[in-house]
């Protein structure tokens, strides 16, 4: 028997992947601090500044750069989204001219690896996007990843993003009640028993069916936020919430703030008897020593694209994200939405700290990604091991 319109509740839930002891989710939760890479699938990565270096946004790029963060043991790449207008946001660099498409990129790249989660980022607000897609394209996503596959699933804060797929931004709070009916349509087609027939406030779907069923419950889930309707949201879908910083790239000025920021999504999640594990996305410069790591620190900054850096203030000035509001333009040479800069004893010293504000994971953006990640992996990850951050891998 189908659901009916009347069924305003849309009953069938399916499992979540934490749930499941063998999920790849299952086993990157268990590690004290998630280890995720950012992925430069743009130009530009995540740093505004000409200081020469071999990040690059090609394909080969990102999946030679997936490969290396697998072998290091690290839990997840990830690819954010944007829609720019040509020339994406200019400067000498033309940050971001390029842009690969996260979710196709993630998929792609579970046909080059094993182990690690893939979350690529989708505005499920934009264009004719039906949740039969979403449910059919990620059901996909999961049985070519084996359950590796995630959707981070983001509202769209930016004025003239909703304008290229020709409609207009709808208020933030109702952005958010829109996205939950979406996620949960999809949600009762990865888990219904039968054709699901359903009228609702933004869809509705007639006899309509999924098959086959993702491999745990559903897909992983993540959302990145830095609002209350955004934290409620995560509560009750997501198995992954990116935070940004609440004050800025200094490290020392959001460490105060950060616990009641985490507490602020755990607690929404723990009132629907659930768990969000919270990434944070720092930009890490570790080199042998301090003062090699703050020349270097300097030197990007030294070299800082302020046209493309205007650019872009003005682009998230004309949003209506309430994250990432204290940045400063140099900073955003360097890019993160933290500044992580040090010896490797020093670095892990401030993975500690993090980690103590109730911080599950970092999403790492490194400013030459090969060498860096290359030397994280040598230097660092051995530290987070002693510190007991880091599980070697036949652990889990
Ligand atoms: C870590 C992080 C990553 C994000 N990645 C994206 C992204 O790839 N694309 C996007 O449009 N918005 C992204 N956002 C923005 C959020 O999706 C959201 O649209 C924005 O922050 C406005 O929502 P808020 O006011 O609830 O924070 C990101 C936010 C955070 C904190």
């Amino acid at each position: 028997m189908s659901a009916s319109k009347q069924d305003e509740t849309l009953l069938w839930t399916p499992g979540e992947p934490q749930n499941y002891p063998e999920s790849p989710l299952s086993k990157a939760f268990a590690q004290p601090l998630m280890l995720g890479l950012f992925l430069p699938l743009q130009t530009g990565g995540w740093s505004q500044s000409t200081l020469p270096r071999g990040t690059d946004w090609s394909f080969d790029y990102n999946a030679r750069l997936t490969q290396q963060a697998e072998e290091l043991g690290f839990d997840v790449v990830f690819g954010l989204s944007q829609w720019l207008p040509k020339g994406g946001f200019g400067g000498e660099t033309g940050y971001r001219e390029n842009f690969l498409d996260p979710f196709v990129s993630t998929v792609a790249l579970a046909a080059v690896t094993k182990r690690i989660l893939l979350l690529g980022t989708i505005h499920i607000l934009y264009g004719p996007w039906h949740p039969m897609h979403l449910a059919r394209f990620l059901a996909t996503a999961d049985h070519i990843s084996q359950g590796r596959f995630g959707a981070n699933i983001v509202t769209g804060y930016a004025e003239n993003e909703p304008r290229m797929f020709g409609s207009t931004k709808a208020d933030h709070d109702k952005r958010y009640v829109q996205s939950a009916e979406f996620i949960r349509i999809c949600n009762a087609l990865w888990a219904g028993t039968d054709n699901l027939t359903y009228q609702g406030e933004f869809y509705s779907l007639e006899e309509a069916y999924v098959s086959p069923r993702p491999r745990y419950g559903r897909p992983v889930l993540a959302s990145a936020s830095g609002s209350p309707a955004g934290f409620g949201y995560a509560a009750k879908y997501s198995d992954i919430a990116f935070i940004s910083s609440p004050a800025g790239e200094k490290l020392a000025d959001a460490l105060p703030k950060l616990p009641a920021h985490v507490s602020a999504v755990k607690n929404a999640a723990a009132a629907e008897n659930r768990q969000v594990r919270v990434i944070i996305n720092p930009t890490i410069i570790v080199r042998p020593t301090s003062e090699e790591a703050f020349a270097y620190y300097h030197a990007i900054m030294d070299h800082a694209d302020f046209g493309s850096i205007r650019n872009f203030s003005a682009r998230h000035a004309a949003g209506d994200s309430q994250s990432w509001l204290e940045h400063s333009d140099k900073g955003r040479a360097v890019g993160g939405h933290l500044h992580i800069v040090g010896s490797p004893a020093e670095v892990v010293e401030q993975l500690k700290q993090l980690h103590a504000t109730g911080v599950d994971g970092i999403q790492i953006t490194f400013y030459d990604y090969e060498p860096e990640l290359a030397y994280f992996g040598e230097s660092v990850i051995p530290l987070l091991e002693q510190a007991g951050l880091r599980l070697p891998q036949e652990q889990l």
